[in-house]
């Protein structure tokens, strides 16, 4: 499974963080677009790369961080076919795969631990579409 990941300096910290343990497990390639530093930076422009490289299939999944989660998510959800999931806790990051099939997870650097998102991002990863009447309803987003 190929990921992208891209944060703004609200969650260049954590995805920092997020790297280095994708990086350390067997199944996954990981590209990182940035930004590499704390320096204030535009959201939008990063969200925009990583939510079209997602919808045109060149990446299987993608991790989106900024300060609260909420201005990534809005951009990538602008996208056709991307299904961007702001998840704080293993449930939604569970139920994001489960239930919607969801391609990219957001997280808000400013608003969880690096505990809980390494977890959130271990489940979103691994975590199947459960299918059936989830299908009928994702086919319905677009
Ligand atoms: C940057 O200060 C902050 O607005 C951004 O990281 C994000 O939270 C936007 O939704």
């Amino acid at each position: 499974m190929n990921i992208l990941l891209g944060s703004d300096h609200g969650g260049v910290d954590l995805k920092r963080i997020c790297k280095g343990h994708l990086e350390g497990l067997p199944d996954y390639v990981v590209e990182d677009i940035g930004v590499f530093s704390e320096d204030s930076t535009d959201y939008p422009v990063v969200a925009h790369r990583v939510a079209q490289a997602v919808a045109d299939g060149e990446f299987d999944r993608g991790i989106l961080i900024c300060g609260t989660g909420l201005g990534m998510s809005i951009v990538a959800n602008r996208y056709k076919g991307v299904r961007a999931a702001l998840c704080h806790n293993l449930y939604t990051a569970r139920m994001s795969r489960l239930h919607n099939d969801a391609n990219i997870l957001v997280m808000g650097g400013r608003v969880i631990g690096v505990g809980l998102a390494l977890e959130m991002v271990d489940l979103f990863l691994t975590t199947s579409f459960e299918g059936g009447r989830h299908q009928r309803r994702v086919g319905q987003i677009d």
